[in-house]
């Protein structure tokens, strides 16, 4: 399974590198058979060996240039970083990244070979306005987006979860993941308020292939426990 940890704009360069050696000591001393990865912010980036995967957040389509306040492929190449989020819910309606802007960074980073989590998911009145208009919601943000490209893994996060404490309930989330599953082989990650209490049941789902988690793995032990359920899964 995949086990994602989305820092945001969270943690300090020095919490980001204490948080890691944390980290993978518990994942080599307990044999962790999952695929960890871990989006620090962009100023925390810095060398890193070991089994867990880092990846960034966010990076604009470009090698480098004038781009202020962005990163291209010169920033993630100094320290050998080769996946990237795309698609995230609060690039897209926070930062206002808009569907054309997002195909454009899946295309340059995907051309590159980078491994890509695309997140996907609907606001909620997409939600409350049925069934079939959020598939078409969710299917709006495939648009453009080869989804049948190698790398990829895809996340489906509501809107609406996302640190909010909510969840779509269980028979919601395989209901999306199944649909989903017809439409593309990529590994698919739920997201939206995993914590550990509830990480246990969402991961034995029904075409649920790992999670991706925001405030509930800001804390090592957390993320670990998670992984640590993840192991434990049959
Ligand atoms: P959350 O965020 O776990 O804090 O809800 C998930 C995400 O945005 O990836």
């Amino acid at each position: 399974m995949i086990i994602a940890a989305n820092f945001k704009t969270n943690l300090t360069r020095l919490e980001t590198k204490e948080y890691l050696i944390h980290l993978e000591k518990f994942v080599s001393d307990n044999n962790v058979r999952q695929e960890v990865f871990v989006f620090p912010t962009a100023t925390s980036l810095d060398n890193h060996s070991g089994k867990v995967n880092i990846g960034v957040q966010n990076a604009y389509p470009t090698k480098n240039g004038a781009f202020t306040g962005e990163i291209g492929t010169d920033q993630l190449d100094e320290f050998n970083i080769k996946t990237v989020l795309i698609g995230h819910s609060e690039r897209r309606h926070v930062l206002k990244e808009s569907q054309e802007f997002i195909i454009s960074k899946y295309n340059f980073y995907k051309a590159l070979g980078y491994k890509i989590i695309y997140c996907i998911g609907e606001p909620l009145d997409v939600r409350e306005s049925g069934e079939a208009k959020m598939m078409d919601y969710l299917a709006s943000q495939m648009v453009g987006i080869d989804m049948d490209y190698e790398n990829l893994i895809v996340a489906y996060e509501p809107v609406w979860a996302i640190g909010t404490g909510l969840t779509p309930t269980n028979e919601d989330i395989v209901k999306v993941h199944t649909a989903l599953r017809l439409t593309c082989k990529a590994p698919l990650l739920y997201g939206g308020s995993v914590k550990v209490d509830n990480v246990k049941e969402i991961l034995p789902l029904e075409n649920v292939d790992g999670v991706l988690v925001g405030s509930g793995a800001l804390n090592v032990n957390d993320f670990c426990s998670m992984i640590n359920d993840a192991d434990n899964i049959k």
